[in-house]
């Protein structure tokens, strides 16, 4: 089969090969034409007819037409002349693009019968393209220092013709650096290269500006143009340079971060890249790199972490500048840091006693030492604690100082200091630091408990009830704790015969005194002991203090009748003259009373009389007089009834009957008053004594008072005429004026007799009773009683 296809091929070409033969020699059969391209329409391509070898007649009636293969009518058939003529402009370009040669192939028809004639059509090209750069400008960057012979391929230009009329040449504007060179390509194109034929400087000629043409082969030569920049890059041939190898800056110490320091800055004569310098840090350590940044374009160094003088005095940091081709130099940068007062001074407590006992004297408080980390006068520091105090500053080693307490203290005047030890540096400004300690002062048993009295007096009423609060002692003791809890305590009467035990307690812990028992103020009216407070210190410091109990009275005894006798075994009977005159002393009730004071102001009454009127009973002193003269008609015997009463409150009384017998003849030396005196000072040696010195005082005092009395008689006898003293007549005749006192009745009668010439009358003038013993503690209440009663005394005696 293949070999039939081959043989079937074989005969084709054979057919062609005659077709053409044909056609070129008898031609009827295939005719080919050829046109230039762009031919104006209508234009004359071939007679048809005539290359056939048909009549013109022929074509007409057998319709000949013209059919393109791709049915495009590109041709005209005029019948009428059998003339072939351009229906259109041919463009080869369009038709056949590059292909060579350009043919249109296509059919004559004629019917009647129908035949086709084979034909082409050869469209030639012209020049009708120039060649163009697809870039109206193209640039090329050529370093400086690239050697001679170097050749930069160029873009190449496009032109649509063919043959002759395609791109045949390149050239190149007039110029001193490049010249071009065509190279062929293995698809038979041509490509300009540049080809450098002298250096090139930048800095005499940055830039070049070439004309690229490219030219066809056509006739004329159509050309195309483009512009060459030519950039020439500068070469790094000019390093970096400082204007001085170390630059030299001073930085306070508290500059804020951010700080700009300094500029560093080089110079690079090469231009662009290669002039363009960065900075940077070279060899530096962590330390500079975190505290210092240097702008790599600008060669600002700025602060970035704070400095610190303490920590670092200075920097030295080198400093690289690099141009863009590498090419470096250093310098060296020196920042020295500016100390400034920005330290205040430490104090460290190496030891600190907060307690000290008051009575310890320079005793160490505390130990520390003091610190600036500043330098100079910033580190300076002068130590200080307040002016007031009894402590003092001692250096001692270095910067170690000592605090120590000047003298013994007393915690009772104060017993916290707070000291504040103030360190200041001498910087600007001056900072200061401030420790305060605060020592306190522990308590010795140095001060004694001190009573609140040196003696205290307590008044306790008889009869009080057993136990009963009679009053309290207090002491109080400065120190602080157990050295200030005191415990009271009774000391050992000085009187030993006294039984304080039994008498009073005392409460130890608040000083609290109770009367044990009752007491009894006619047994005991006052008594005394001692009193003391100890601490609980050791060793324990004590202190005393006198306590004096006054037993007041109470109106607890009734008046005892001493005289006359009331047991009425033997009734006593007074025996009365009947020539008694009025005032005529019958007898004196005698009383006592246990009590003291207004308990035992004794008052006596008549409270009742056989025959009233005949016998008065004295209040005061209990006598009991005749009221006036007796007569014949009074019967003999009397029976009076006395009640002696005191003046307490509620007030008591006692009673005693009294018989007396009115008797005829009856002469003073049988009264039985001195039986009475004489039996009452058996009983009792004092009222004997008592009795007889007031009986010779009254002796006496009679005996001058008769003197008296008979030396104005004699001098009345001898000038009558003359007025003068006379013998009173009053109630009480001189001679029976009877100042006597009983053991009850303790208070003597002060009696100023007053005679005065002229007057015609005497006058008891009463002073004054002196009563020594009368309870001082009386209420106001009770000495007026006791002035009413002198009034009532005074009166009575008239
Ligand atoms: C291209 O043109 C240059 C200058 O015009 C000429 O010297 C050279 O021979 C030409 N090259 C060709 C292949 O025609
Ligand atoms: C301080 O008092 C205490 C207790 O009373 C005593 O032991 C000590 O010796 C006293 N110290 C001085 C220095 O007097
Ligand atoms: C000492 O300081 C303390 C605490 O600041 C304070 O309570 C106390 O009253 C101060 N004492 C004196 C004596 O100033
Ligand atoms: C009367 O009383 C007194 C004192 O109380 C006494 O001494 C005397 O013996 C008594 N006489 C008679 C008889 O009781």
């Amino acid at each position: 089969m293949a070999i039939r296809g081959a043989l079937a091929l074989r005969k084709r070409q054979v057919l062609i090969l005659f077709v053409l033969l044909g056609l070129s020699q008898a031609g009827p059969e295939s005719v080919r034409y050829s046109v230039a391209e762009e031919t104006e329409i209508g234009s004359f391509v071939g007679n048809l007819a005539r290359d056939l070898g048909l009549g013109v007649e022929e074509l007409s009636s057998r319709e000949a037409r013209v059919v393109s293969d791709d049915n495009k009518k590109h041709l005209h058939l005029d019948l009428p002349t059998g003339d072939l003529l351009l229906n259109e402009k041919l463009d080869r370009e369009e038709l056949c693009s590059s292909t060579e040669p350009c043919v249109l192939h296509f059919q004559v028809v004629l019917e009647n019968p129908l035949q086709f004639f084979r034909a082409e059509l050869h469209v030639k090209d012209i020049n009708d393209h120039s060649p163009t750069f697809l870039d109206k400008e193209i640039l090329i960057q050529i370093s400086e220092s690239t050697t001679i012979g170097t050749t930069f391929l160029m873009e190449s230009a496009q032109d649509l013709d063919i043959g002759r009329n395609s791109l045949q040449n390149y050239t190149v504007s007039p110029n001193s650096h490049f010249y071009i060179k065509i190279r062929d390509s293995s698809d038979g194109k041509i490509y300009p290269e540049l080809v450098l034929d002298r250096e090139l400087d930048h800095e005499h000629e940055p830039e070049l500006r070439l004309t690229l043409t490219a030219l066809d082969g056509g006739s004329p030569p159509r050309s195309g143009k483009t512009l060459v920049l030519i950039k020439v890059l500068d070469v790094n041939d000019n390093a970096p340079e400082f204007p001085q190898r170390l630059y030299e800056v001073q930085v306070l110490e508290d500059t804020p971060i951010g700080s700009w320091i300094i500029t560093i800055s080089a110079k690079d004569l090469d231009a662009g890249n290669y002039g363009k310098i960065s900075y940077t840090f070279l060899h530096a350590s962590e330390d500079i790199r975190k505290t210092f940044e240097i702008n790599p374009p600008s060669g600002d160094v700025h602060l970035r972490s704070s400095l610190d003088f303490e920590v670092t005095q200075s920097y030295t940091i080198n400093i690289q500048a690099t141009d863009g081709g590498g090419l470096s130099e250093e310098c060296t940068l020196l920042i020295k840091v500016i100390d400034i007062n920005d330290n205040p001074p430490e104090v460290t407590m190496s030891s600190i006693t907060k307690i000290i006992p008051e009575n310890a004297s320079e005793t160490l408080v505390a130990l520390f030492s003091v610190r600036d980390k500043d330098s100079g006068d910033n580190g300076r520091m002068v130590c200080s604690i307040q002016d007031d105090l009894p402590f003092s500053l001692k250096p001692t080693f270095k910067n170690f100082f000592t605090l120590v307490s000047e003298k013994a203290l007393d915690r009772e005047m104060r017993a916290e200091y707070n000291i504040t030890i103030t360190v200041a540096d001498m910087g600007s400004p001056r900072l200061k630091t401030q420790h305060t300690i605060t020592v306190l002062v522990s308590d010795v048993n140095d001060n004694a408990p001190a009573f609140t009295q040196t003696s205290y007096t307590l008044w306790v009423r008889e009869n009080n009830s057993p136990a009963l609060h009679i009053g309290s002692v207090s002491a109080t003791d400065t120190d602080a704790g157990a050295n200030a809890q005191l415990t009271y305590s009774l000391l050992p009467p000085q009187d030993p015969h006294l039984p304080l035990a039994s008498l009073v307690s005392i409460n130890a812990d608040n000083g609290h005194l109770f009367a044990l028992r009752s007491l009894d103020y006619e047994a005991l009216q006052a008594f005394e002991f001692g009193v003391g407070a100890t601490d609980r210190g050791s060793p324990a410091l004590s202190s005393q203090a006198r306590v004096r109990v006054l037993v007041l009275d109470a109106n607890d005894n009734s008046p005892f009748v001493l005289y006359p006798l009331q047991n009425g075994s033997a009734p006593c009977t007074e025996l009365v003259p009947r020539a008694a005159e009025a005032g005529y002393l019958v007898t004196k009730v005698v009383a006592v009373d246990g009590d003291s004071g207004q308990n035992a102001w004794l008052s006596y009454q008549l409270l009742k009389a056989t025959e009233p009127g005949l016998f008065g009973v004295w209040p005061h002193n209990g006598e009991v007089r005749t009221a006036r003269l007796l007569s014949e008609r009074d019967a003999p015997k009397h029976r009076l009834l006395v009640q002696v009463r005191d003046n307490g409150e509620p007030p008591r009384s006692a009673s005693v009957t009294l018989h007396v017998l009115l008797v005829d003849g009856f002469s003073q030396p049988y009264l039985p008053l001195p039986e009475a005196a004489a039996e009452q000072a058996r009983a009792d040696p004092l009222t004997v004594y008592l009795v007889v010195a007031l009986a010779s005082v009254s002796s006496l005092f009679l005996l001058s008072v008769l003197l008296f009395v008979a030396v104005r008689l004699c001098r009345r006898s001898r000038a009558a005429s003359l007025g003068g003293c006379s013998v009173p007549e009053g109630p009480f005749p001189g001679h029976l004026v009877d100042v006597s006192g009983t053991g009850t009745l303790s208070q003597s009668y002060q009696y100023e007799v007053c005679l005065r010439g002229g007057t015609g009358t005497n006058e008891f003038k009463f002073l004054k009773p002196i009563i020594p013993n009368l309870p001082v503690h009386d209420t106001g209440g009770n000495t007026g009683e006791n002035e009413n009663f002198r009034n009532s005394f005074g009166f009575n005696i008239q």
